[in-house]
């Protein structure tokens, strides 16, 4: 439970000191008794949450497109490994499959994975899955789903990976860390800068001034799916709210009941997240000779991909209450109003060399 966390936080910063911000959200989110993850179901309305599949099925459809159009595009292999990473509730998985059904040989092609690390949500996953999908299944990590062709899917996955942070001072960049403050938390310094830290960023970010905070994650989640997409053919599609190019920035945020809270406080009871820096998921995958498209906001591909007239669809066939629900829908996933989610969440897609252009992307 939440308290025995913020126990075993304090206990290991008295025996190995201040913790990096990654260490502390890695804890929060995924300690396997109390993390965020592991005892919570977080979606939805009731929850602290709300993700595009949740919102309207038109998104987890639009998704079905662009997956049957990019299976299409790798000449249909069969069996194609449909690998969905943090499917959440299933919903976009259970939304996507019935577009698969209108596509001839599509559905008996695709093999589900699902890479999912909380016993919570999978249990929710089965319930979702069962009545409209074959055989799936679970995974702890991407490592272990077997190889082959494969189309990966990641809708808000990476902003729930654990980030670091970095302030840079005078002498350099020091790592932020959580230290104790009574039985609570606050943010620290590490007493020495970084070696060669500043080396590491990207060119404009060098000349940060004091103060400023650089967040970065491990590439490894990245790596990874560019090495499969390349080695067995495929493309992954990542959806998260982020910046196009890296940027120095304090993300790092807690939600509780759709409001922000103080992410220090209540260790495993809060969503803890962090936006997605896309150039350098990009960077990662490039460095495995992947290809890269986009990545575009999530209104250009959704318009792209035909969520208008999928909407005028759904329309005209329901009452004039279920309209107003669709048109307040996708409004909301197309909106380009500032934090609208249209404009704040961005989509990109990596792929094997040889898919030149994938639906959605303008290049
Ligand atoms: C913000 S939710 C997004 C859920 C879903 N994709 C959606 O759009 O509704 C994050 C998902 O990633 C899962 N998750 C978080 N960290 C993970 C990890 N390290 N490995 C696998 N799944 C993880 C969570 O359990 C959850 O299913």
């Amino acid at each position: 439970m939440p308290d025995g966390l913020a126990a075993e936080i304090r206990k290991r910063i008295r025996i190995a000191g201040p913790m990096p911000v990654a260490e502390y959200m890695a804890l929060c989110l995924g300690e396997p008794h109390s993390g965020y993850y592991m005892t919570h179901d977080p979606l939805g309305a009731a929850g602290d949450f709300i993700t595009a599949p949740e919102i309207s099925q038109m998104f987890g459809e639009l998704i079905g497109i662009w997956t049957a159009s990019v299976w299409r595009l790798m000449d249909g292999p069969s069996p194609c490994r449909l690998i969905e990473l943090g499917p959440g509730r299933g919903t976009m998985l259970r939304d996507l499959w019935r577009v698969t059904k209108i596509v001839p040989g599509l559905a008996d092609a695709l093999m589900l994975h699902l890479v999912e690390t909380s016993p919570v949500l999978r249990r929710i996953q089965q319930e979702t899955l069962a009545q409209v999908t074959p055989a799936t299944a679970w995974h702890d990590t991407l490592r272990e789903v077997p190889d082959g062709p494969c189309l990966i899917l990641a809708n808000e996955f990476f902003d729930a990976l654990p980030v670091h942070q970095a302030v840079k001072q005078a002498d350099g960049w020091h790592q932020r860390v959580i230290e104790r403050d009574g039985d609570g938390f606050r943010f620290g310094l590490a007493p020495a800068p970084i070696p060669t830290f500043e080396r590491t960023l990207p060119p404009r970010l060098r000349d940060a001034v004091a103060g400023a905070v650089f967040e970065w994650r491990s590439d490894r989640p990245m790596i990874e799916i560019g090495t499969r997409v390349v080695r067995h053919g495929g493309a992954a599609l990542i959806i998260d709210y982020g910046h196009l190019e890296s940027a120095p920035g304090d993300t790092f945020q807690a939600v509780r009941s759709h409001r922000h809270c103080d992410p220090l406080t209540e260790p495993g009871s809060l969503d803890l997240t962090a936006h997605v820096d896309f150039a350098a998921l990009a960077r990662a995958a490039e460095s495995c000779g992947a290809r890269i498209h986009g990545p575009c906001s999530q209104a250009e591909f959704l318009e792209r991909l035909g969520i208008e007239t999928r909407a005028e669809a759904l329309k005209a066939n329901a009452t004039p209450a279920q309209r107003g629900d669709i048109d307040t829908a996708l409004e909301r996933l197309t909106s380009r109003r500032t934090r609208g989610m249209g404009e704040l969440f961005k989509v990109m897609a990596v792929s094997a060399r040889s898919l030149a252009r994938l639906p959605g992307f303008d290049s």
